[in-house]
């Protein structure tokens, strides 16, 4: 029971001066749309920020046509108000899936934190971050093979999952995508990518939110500098 069991990773994006690797998210993105799509939504997501730089950075011919290619949404003005499907747009948001029973995944990187303690401190997310994606890739590399059913339901053990015991079947070994850049797709490498994909959607402008406070401590530095010299001018004759 408790908590599970989170290692620290290193990941791009971490750090004042980390950045998301575009490569990597969209490899991050083919896991998604191939594997846990079929489950989980991302409805938060509009798929124009496929486009965004800093995020997977696609062409917008190219968001077109992977918006068009994979999803399909309920547009209720069509066929004169009766509604009817059509493909999705880049001015459409990911699917909402809740079929499964499985939660939203847009915002599961800030929602879920890897690091708690010690003892409830919560000074462990000081030197290691919040540990959201530390935490979806424990998930997926956590499954020890034990398996059980409770009411009909089968629970897949997890060293990551609080309580150990969590109802979603492994959804990757590795080698369960192969990816465009040629990349390694061993389990360790297809969950690092997954968990680095949904820590954008979670936070899509985290660039540009560092990018502003180093701006910000650059100029506060220079304006210490300025004080300072002037304080030493205005009370240099007193002195
Ligand atoms: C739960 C990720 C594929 C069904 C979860 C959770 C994460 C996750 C992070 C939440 C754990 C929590 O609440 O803290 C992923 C990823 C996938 C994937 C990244 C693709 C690589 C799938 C697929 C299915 C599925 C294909 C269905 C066949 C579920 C269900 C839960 C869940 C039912 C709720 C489990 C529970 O609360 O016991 N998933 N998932 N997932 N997922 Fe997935």
């Amino acid at each position: 029971g408790g908590e599970g069991h989170i290692h620290d990773h290193q990941f791009s994006f971490e750090g004042p001066f980390g950045t998301y690797d575009q490569e990597q998210l969209r490899r991050g993105l083919k896991v998604y749309t191939e594997i846990c799509a079929a489950c989980h939504g991302l409805k938060f997501v509009p798929l124009r920020t496929l486009s965004d730089e800093g995020g997977p950075h696609y062409s917008k011919a190219e968001v077109r046509a992977y918006a068009s290619d994979n999803f399909e949404v309920w547009d209720p003005e069509l066929l004169d108000g009766e509604g009817d499907f059509r493909p999705a747009t880049p001015t459409d948001h990911f699917p909402d899936v809740t079929g499964a029973g499985a939660p939203d995944l847009s915002l599961m990187a800030k929602a879920r934190a890897g690091f708690h303690g010690p003892y409830g401190t919560g000074l462990a997310q000081l030197f290691q971050g919040m540990g959201g994606a530390e935490y979806i890739y424990s998930i997926l590399t956590g499954y020890t093979g034990e398996e059980k059913e409770e009411a009909g339901t089968i629970f897949y053990e997890n060293t990551a999952f609080p309580g150990g015991w969590i109802s979603m079947a492994p959804p990757l070994y590795g080698e369960d995508v192969d990816f465009d850049d040629g990349h390694d797709n061993s389990l360790h490498h297809i969950a690092e990518d997954t968990a680095s994909f949904l820590m954008w959607t979670a936070e899509p402008k985290m660039m540009a939110r560092k990018q502003a406070g180093l701006t910000g401590v650059v100029f506060l530095v220079l304006l210490s500098v300025l004080l300072y010299l002037t304080n030493k001018r205005i009370w240099g004759p007193v002195k």
